[in-house]
């Protein structure tokens, strides 16, 4: 067993060759690659005292490091790890945006083919997904999850480990996912980067553990822990999260990395005194691997001697990387994930770029459609496409892709100008203004836009975010549209023609001005290769957009953090004028700009008719609630149901309400159907005032909506 070989290998390795094992560094890329492999690296590999390297990229790089390594000793594989985050060479729309898609299949898929590009590519293990929930559009980092919902964040969660590791790990086509980042990095104080994170265990539970779980679940192998500090605890030293949760309740059995140097890190946190003692925290805590802080490679070994690290708990952290290496085959061919053939073929598959499409345009999300401007006529004269990223490539990848030296991304994406170009053919002449910056003040632009705009029948404006503006390290006090672009939409509307805006962003963006004047508007986000053939397909309703926000838009930075399942208060206001003592602003609503769940189509669907199997339900029972789903419209189209519970009364007190389920339904011009959701226990069941995950009996409702602020159907039941 795979077990008998790992204990076999261990037997014959010395300290230093077992504390390798726990070593990871970066590999020496340059923007053409890795072209010398530094030195001293290459004689740390050749003694074994590195376990895994990050950042290289390709058969031929990948390759040349695993030959080192088969130069060491005892002979064991290095473990190739890469950002994979939203594709390899084909790349998908940023995860915020897949998750706007509410397509669990279509999720999967995008992190099968990335796995199947990567696992070609000698990558061994994407270091995604990331499931920290957040509730603060200000950190940069929300578009690398799944949004502020842990109900849908759990079931992306589960969706994206099931597409990198596939059906086991050792398949030709899977790569290790690394679940991150343990835990709660996504509430980090004011949404700035790093920050530290406090919150009450309940919140830890109810909130932020469960996509973990989700995660783990489904396979994951391993789980990157966390920069942050939790409750004046770094999660890199923690041992409650990694040792009793993680590794303890939940019986992980692969094993953890730290984050980028967070080893290390501890030190300036003020947690521990030097690096010695940050690696004496970490592995105590059970962080199996040391991700470029050195902390392991120098001070393992005294700690040993001295008995302050017992071997044991080397030889555990061990054990758990080596039974990854054996389980992905790498004992029997340290290569088999570079090879050239399989790469050259996973790279050019044109069904990885169907996939890609088909996610971005189910990614996209229509967020206003007046007067019926969208989807655009396929006889317009002219359009003007105007704005900063209508020629961009590369800014369509998003934060986080991988960028593989050898590919021409000006060929290899589609522009949202290529894209339009592509679908309008020579029927329509397309007109071309830059506008203005995505940032800076200038608006010398402005005259050669208006102009632009007074020839064409539509005009088309694509601003927003730059894709550096939004990633790690990528907080922003202010989330409003940079630059001057809001300015530039003002001119272009005050022509007179039909406006519709596109915004791209990772995270939620305010643009007041434009939500309120502009009749069309659609959330692009960043879309990946196919961004340009997506957009055109939603502009003239070749496809017609499903997507629903998977966090919430606040109308102001001062509502943040705003999310739709926030408690009950005591004095909640009753509607959005009342402001004599009740939990409101002054100056402010309190409802978002756009809430979670929101996204529009270009048909009407009705609800009604809602059922319930029963209006009580015993403790061990299910309720099935049904409705009717009609298509009300000229055509066929996506709608996400979702269905929210609220539980009326608890030991503690309850969100306004809750996403407990969801399905994507297509539906032809006319067509009906009966959807049905099933209740159980769990669905009802919360961490209460004891911490224990139960339902308790008492009164709830079931609420179907089109979105958390438009709840189309509901009824009470009771839990006996
Ligand atoms: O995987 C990332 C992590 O999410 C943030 N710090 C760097 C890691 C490796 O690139």
């Amino acid at each position: 067993t795979i077990d008998q070989k790992v204990n076999a290998l261990l037997k014959k390795m010395t300290i230093e060759e077992k504390i390798g094992q726990l070593n990871q560094y970066t590999g020496d890329n340059s923007a053409t690659g890795p072209i010398t492999i530094n030195p001293n690296k290459q004689a740390e590999i050749k003694a074994g005292l590195i376990g895994s390297m990050l950042n290289i990229v390709g058969t031929k790089y990948t390759r040349q490091y695993q030959e080192l390594a088969m130069q060491s000793r005892l002979k064991i594989p290095l473990l190739f790890g890469q950002d994979v985050i939203h594709g390899y060479k084909t790349t998908f729309p940023l995860p915020l945006a897949e998750a706007a898609s509410w397509d669990l299949q279509a999720i999967e898929l995008a992190a099968r083919v990335a796995a199947v590009e990567a696992s070609a590519s000698g990558i061994h293990w994407t270091f995604a997904p990331m499931v920290d929930i957040s509730r603060d559009p200000r950190w940069g980092r929300v578009m690398e999850g799944a949004g502020e919902d842990t109900y849908l964040g759990s079931k992306i969660a589960y969706a994206r480990v099931k597409g990198f590791q596939g059906n086991k790990l050792g398949d030709l086509n899977s790569v290790m996912a690394c679940v991150k980042h343990f835990a709660a990095y996504g509430a980090a104080v004011g949404g700035r980067d790093y920050n530290s994170v406090d919150m009450s265990e309940r919140m830890l539970w109810e909130t932020y553990l469960p996509p973990f779980k989700a995660a783990l679940d489904a396979g994951a192998a391993t789980f990157m822990n966390s920069f942050n500090d939790l409750n004046g605890i770094p999660a890199t030293g923690n041992a409650h999260l990694q040792r009793d949760i993680l590794k303890g309740k939940w019986n992980f059995q692969g094993f953890v990395v730290s984050d980028w140097g967070s080893i290390g890190e501890m030190v300036a946190h003020g947690y521990s005194k030097d690096l010695k003692a940050a690696a004496l925290s970490a592995i105590t805590a059970g962080s199996d691997m040391d991700m470029e802080s050195n902390a392991y490679r120098y001070h393992l070994a005294d700690l040993v001697k001295e008995g302050k690290v017992p071997v044991e708990l080397i030889d555990d952290a061990v054990k758990r990387i080596l039974r990854k290496k054996f389980e992905l085959g790498l004992f029997d061919d340290p290569y088999k994930y570079s090879d050239q053939k399989r790469a050259d073929k996973a790279l050019s598959n044109p069904e990885h770029r169907k996939a890609a499409l088909d996610v971005a345009q189910k990614s996209i999300v229509l967020l206003k459609n007046e007067n019926e401007t969208l989807p655009l006529s396929k006889n317009l004269k002219t359009i003007a496409f105007i704005g900063p990223m209508v020629k961009e490539y590369k800014e369509n990848m998003g934060f986080w892709s991988v960028e593989l030296p050898e590919v021409d991304y000006n060929k290899w994406i589609v522009s949202q100008w290529d894209g339009l170009q592509n679908k309008v053919g020579k029927n329509t002449k397309l007109l071309y203004a830059k506008g203005c910056e995505v940032d800076g003040d200038n608006k010398d632009g402005f005259a050669e836009a208006v102009a632009t705009a007074k020839q064409a029948d539509v005009v088309i404006l694509s601003i927003g975010e730059r894709r550096d503006m939004s990633g790690e390290a990528k907080s922003r006090s202010d989330i409003h549209l940079p630059g001057v672009q809001e300015d530039l939409v003002k001119a272009i509307q005050a022509t007179g023609k039909p406006v519709v805006v596109l915004v791209n962003a990772g995270r939620p963006l305010i643009f007041n001005w434009t939500a309120d004047n502009v009749p069309a508007i659609v959330y692009t986000w960043w879309l990946g290769t196919e961004a340009g053939n997506a957009i055109a397909n939603v502009l003239f309703g070749d496809y017609n957009p499903s997507g629903k926000l998977p966090m919430t838009f606040p109308r102001e930075v001062g509502q943040i953090p705003i999310y739709y399942n926030h408690y009950s208060t005591g004095r909640p206001a009753k509607d959005e004028d009342s402001k004599n003592y009740v939990s409101a602003y002054i100056d402010l609503k309190n409802s978002p700009k756009f809430p979670f769940g929101y996204g529009l189509s270009y048909t009407k669907f009705n609800y009604s008719d809602l059922k319930l199997s029963s209006t009580k339900m015993k403790n061990n029972e299910t309720i099935k609630v049904s409705f009717q789903l009609s298509n009300a419209g000229k055509v066929a189209g996506e709608e996400v149901v979702q269905l929210y519970l609220k539980d009326k009364f608890g030991s503690v007190v309850r969100p306004v309400l809750e996403l407990r389920d969801f399905q994507k339904i297509k539906l032809n011009a006319g067509e009906s159907k009966t959807i049905e959701f099933t209740i159980d226990k769990e669905k009802l069941s919360f961490y209460n005032d004891k911490l224990e995950f139960v339902a308790e009996p008492g009164d709830f409702e079931a609420l179907i909506g089109a979105s958390s602020a438009d709840i189309k159907v509901k009824s009470n039941f009771e839990l006996l």
